[in-house]
């Protein structure tokens, strides 16, 4: 077949160039504007990528109008309803579902490296106690290219995978630990006869004083909110994690990269948004009152928790952690809980506001899943921290995916410069 081309013509009479339009499997097709600076001594100009593919991936796919989200094709609802953590995690770095042996490998593999260097321990006593857990962990997880340098060798595929196990086993021990420095209780070693998941909530809430038995409803609850957060193709983080590894920086680097844009409001630092806009609402009277200042240009108010730069429909895995909210509350006899009665008193009358309707703004994964934590007891500024251990293992996965593609090179992005031209020095005694 022909290739399909693309024509670009021009108002003031310059010829006009042609495209090839690369299509995938899914999705959009693009159009290759690699040539375009050499073709025309243009670039294009796109802040904040609205129409831009950075790169080629087959990991996640997103359909945002439909609000379908596939990891390596499979339906996030299936994978969240049937799937362990660990599992999604094989599926998501190797491209296919592990069988029974190769999974009980993984499992293996991560679950004997869950214990960090002992000198890392130390390490944090360099915090504030009250730092926030997501500053904690750029620092620490930027640490691990110290403690684990024989592992950094990016272009040893050896190397990638053992700080690729390193990072997913260590994540849930670091996050923990950050926690109870935090509380200012002893640091929990990991107990390798426990589940992943089971091992993190164990060494949040376990003390060394009592028996910690893990509950399988909230031990569900959490490796869902895991598996939902797990990967969600080129967002900010990932982007970061790309950037920062397309210079050929270590993988501990780029990952503390990730988590440093994780952090914003506008991504992964929503869940704990929502829960301080919840608080702040404090009752489903005040909720109209709310709503019209966040309709007011002025005021800067956001419904925290609602709109997507890629879902113009319900983001799916909300809808997934709505029913785990549920699940969660009736386990913990908290049906009536006033925080979960109010965001969904909050969501019903925004989705029949003109305002959301009109910019398809719905609730994300984030509006409920700050709810879920706080059931599970999880303290509000730990609620970005388990976004970035789960989402660990999609930025490893895209990190990966950077080596294998051979369009991969150095992201250097151009400008629009609007500065002053062109200008002579001038000494400090003659100017204005
Ligand atoms: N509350 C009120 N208005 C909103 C909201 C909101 N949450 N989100 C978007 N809008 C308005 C925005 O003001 C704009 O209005 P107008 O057309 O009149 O100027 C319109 O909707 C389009 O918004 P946009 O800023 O062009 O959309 P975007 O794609 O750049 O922003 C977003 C996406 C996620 C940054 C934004 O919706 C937002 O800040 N939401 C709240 C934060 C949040 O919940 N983030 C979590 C995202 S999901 C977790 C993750 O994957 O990280």
């Amino acid at each position: 077949m022909a290739e399909k081309l693309a024509t670009l013509s021009f108002s003031d009479g310059k010829p006009s160039v042609d495209f090839p339009v690369l299509g995938g499997t899914m999705g959009p097709e693009v159009i290759d504007v690699r040539a375009l600076y050499a073709k025309t001594g243009m670039f294009t100009y796109d802040p904040g990528y609205l129409s831009t593919a950075s790169t080629r991936s087959k990991i996640t796919y997103i359909d945002g109008d439909e609000g379908i989200l596939l990891y390596r094709g499979y339906p996030i609802e299936q994978l969240a309803e049937r799937c362990s953590f660990l599992e999604v995690a094989y599926l998501i770095l190797n491209g296919e579902l592990p069988n029974k042996q190769q999974l009980e490998q993984f499992v293996d593999i991560v679950v004997h490296h869950t214990m960090v260097h002992e000198q890392l321990s130390r390490f944090y006593s360099g915090f504030r106690r009250d730092a926030h857990p997501m500053a904690v962990l750029c620092g620490v997880i930027g640490a691990l290219s110290a403690f684990y340098h024989d592992s950094i060798d990016i272009n040893d595929p050896r190397s990638r995978d053992i700080s690729a196990f390193r990072l997913i086993a260590k994540l849930p021990t670091i996050t923990a630990m950050t926690y109870k420095y935090n509380v200012g209780q002893p640091f929990m070693y990991p107990k390798n006869s426990l589940s992943y998941v089971e091992n993190f909530l164990y060494m949040t809430f376990g003390t060394p004083c009592e028996e910690w038995k893990p509950n399988p409803v909230l031990t569900r609850a959490m490796e869902r909110i895991l598996i939902l957060h797990a990967d969600h193709e080129q967002n900010a983080s990932t982007s970061t994690v790309r950037l920062a590894g397309s210079t050929g920086a270590n993988p501990f680097a780029c990952i503390a990269a990730g988590v440093a844009s994780l952090w914003g409001p506008a991504h992964g630092g929503a869940n704990e948004a929502v829960l301080k806009m919840l608080d702040q609402i404090g009752d489903a009277k005040h909720i109209p009152e709310f709503i019209k200042r966040v309709k007011d240009r002025e005021d800067h108010s956001m419904l925290m928790g609602f709109g997507h730069r890629v879902y113009k429909n319900y983001d799916p895995r909300a809808r997934i952690i709505q029913k785990t909210c549920h699940e969660v509350l009736e386990e913990l006899d908290l049906k009536d809980d006033k925080l979960f009665k109010l965001a969904m008193a909050l969501e019903k009358v925004a989705l029949e506001d003109d305002y959301f309707i009109k910019r398809k703004l719905y609730p994300n994964v984030d509006f409920y899943s700050g709810v879920v934590y706080k059931a599970l007891g999880i303290p509000v500024p730990l609620f970005t921290a388990i976004f970035a251990l789960a989402r660990t293992v999609g930025w490893i996965a895209q990190w990966n995916e950077m080596f294998s593609d051979p369009d991969s090179k150095l992201n250097r992005p151009r400008q629009l410069f609007t500065g002053p031209t062109t200008r002579d020095f001038v000494p400090v005694e003659k100017r204005k």
